[in-house]
């Protein structure tokens, strides 16, 4: 029997607004959309969830709200079998919200209202330390303040932890403080911002993945949508194909990608096969209204891998 990884999420939790609509209304105009969903977001909790979902012991390490949806998030955290001990409300602010767009294709835009994710300073990290340490794997993505994803990164390494990083929102990084990195892993927007350089395509998803790795992080998989990934290594750069779904809404598959990958990498599974999977695994996830509601159980999963695989 493989092994049940522990994943410490350093991250963000948001409540996410989605408004499903073909048209946006020009200044001065009001126009009616379609239909509204609201969930449980925020790129951190998403991954948190997905890493649970595949069947992980999850942690969180997060700031939400002094309002109505601080409490609601920790509760829905505690509903999904995370531990949130480290997950705390912070006076005066209020929580990180998310007002998302989809389109009839299934793509999406989102704006985020940081608010009580931005106290997620270094000192709060340094509290969750015995935690961290416990860890198999850290997962962070950026929408806390960089200096605390670069300081969780230097504890990460420091304790020979497996850590991922998914720099999304994409924002200007100091690759020196990611030297080292395990896993750098953007979609093929967060990696042209970052990079300054195009990806249209697999042949420059590959020149800008090469970009990272010279920056000094060990691996980078940039995240190609329907297009699958690039795994690249120092040793190898390889092309996964992703697997064909009937997407509605892609918004979450990113985080899908990340908190599967997570697990498929700490059960032991070969870093190509764990791609493949997690590749499926973000696809299925598109098949859903919303986010953290559209990810699939492990049972559900592995029935799609059997069939597909
Ligand atoms: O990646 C999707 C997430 O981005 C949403 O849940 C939203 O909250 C934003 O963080």
């Amino acid at each position: 029997m493989s092994k049940r990884p522990r994943i410490a999420v350093v991250g963000s939790a948001n409540i996410d607004l989605t408004t499903f609509t073909d048209k946006f209304p020009k200044p001065g105009e009001t126009m009616f959309a379609p239909k509204f969903d609201l969930g449980f977001g925020g790129k951190g909790a998403n991954q948190a969830v997905a890493a649970r979902l595949c069947g992980a012991e999850v942690f969180m390490v997060a700031r939400v709200g002094d309002d109505l949806f601080g409490p609601a998030t920790i509760e829905n955290f505690h509903r999904q079998g995370i531990d949130p001990t480290h997950v705390k409300q912070v006076p005066g602010l209020s929580s990180g919200v998310a007002p998302i767009f989809v389109e009839p294709s299934g793509q999406n835009r989102i704006l985020v209202v940081k608010g009580a994710n931005d106290a997620l300073k270094p000192a709060d990290v340094d509290e969750a330390t015995d935690v961290l340490k416990s860890a198999d794997c850290i997962v962070l993505q950026f929408e806390i303040p960089i200096e605390t994803v670069y300081h969780t990164v230097a504890i990460a390494r420091k304790h020979g932890i497996r850590c991922i990083v998914n720099p999304a929102p994409a924002q200007a990084v100091d690759m020196t403080e990611l030297k080292g990195l395990d896993y750098f892993v953007p979609n093929e927007s967060e990696a042209e911002t970052i990079s300054g350089l195009p990806v249209k395509d697999v042949e420059e998803a590959n020149r800008v993945a090469r970009k990272f790795l010279h920056g000094g992080v060990q691996r980078a998989i940039i995240t190609l949508g329907s297009n699958g990934s690039l795994l690249a290594s120092r040793d190898a750069i390889e092309h996964i194909p992703a697997f064909p779904v009937k997407s509605i809404d892609s918004t979450g598959a990113g985080d899908a990608f990340i908190g599967s990958f997570a697990v498929f990498l700490g059960e032991g599974l070969p870093e190509k096969e764990a791609v493949r999977r997690a590749n499926l695994y973000a696809g299925l996830s598109t098949t859903g209204v919303g986010t953290q509601k559209s990810f699939y159980d492990r049972a559900r999963f592995e029935a799609e891998w059997a069939a597909r695989a």
